[in-house]
């Protein structure tokens, strides 16, 4: 694409990993750094885009130019990105929202005791986040999301394109020591249409100029 080719558009890119509180001082929590996010909002902000970004537990700078919107748990990302989306020509999911979260959080630490040596927590489904905005979604948004898959990536991934219904996913493969934190991403950008564009490992600012170049054709 172009460099200005989003220019008089707005996006709302979400980032890093949600922390689904157990007591005030402990949380359930992902390997999510946010350098993806990050880089699919840096790279929008310098092809024109006016840039929300809705960032779960970073510990990276505010992008020049990017409106940064802070949030810890699923449940207050879910707020921040509905009420930035209404206004928004493209919605990216680039953040590992916790599937599940505790039931509910103890108002106060949880003390061990000599009584048990388990500490059953139960968990309770978090709301897909990505799902409700493919409901509400406005006329001509394009919504992408992310798979970040530890095995048969593109399996999984053409099935959850299928089941969540958004136009673009963005695959690729995660493990301890793979993608999370480091500076370069490889993945497979998969299309409702049916399209697949395979990227090869490089920086993360290149996987997401790849998923701008995608989006880019379906406003245009
Ligand atoms: O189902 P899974 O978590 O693998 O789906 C990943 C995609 O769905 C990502 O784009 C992620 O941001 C989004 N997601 C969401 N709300 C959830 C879980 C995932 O929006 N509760």
């Amino acid at each position: 694409g172009t460099t200005s080719d989003l220019a008089g558009r707005h996006v709302v890119v979400s980032a890093g990993g949600t922390r689904e509180p157990i007591d005030p001082v402990r949380f359930i929590g992902n390997r999510s750094s946010g350098l993806q996010g990050y880089a699919l909002a840096k790279v929008a902000a310098a092809r024109g885009a006016k840039v929300t970004l809705v960032a779960a537990n970073t510990a990276l700078p505010d992008p020049a130019g990017v409106s940064v919107v802070r949030v810890g748990s699923a449940l207050e990302m879910r707020e921040a990105v509905h009420a930035a989306a209404p206004a928004a020509d493209v919605v990216v999911m680039a953040a590992a929202v916790a599937d599940f979260r505790p039931v509910s959080a103890a108002g106060q630490k949880i003390k061990k005791t000599e009584e048990s040596d388990t500490l059953p927590i139960e968990l309770v489904k978090n709301p897909d986040i990505l799902a409700e905005l493919v409901v509400q979604r406005a006329s001509g948004q394009v919504i992408v999301g992310f798979a970040a898959e530890t095995d048969n990536v593109l399996e999984h991934g053409r099935a959850k394109l299928a089941r969540k219904g958004c136009d673009l996913l963005v695959v690729n493969q995660v493990g301890e020591n793979l993608t999370f934190g480091a500076p370069d991403n490889a993945g497979v950008i998969l299309s409702a249409t049916g399209s697949e564009r395979e990227i090869p490992l490089g920086t993360k600012e290149e996987l997401a100029a790849a998923v701008w170049d995608e989006v880019a054709t379906l406003l245009a």
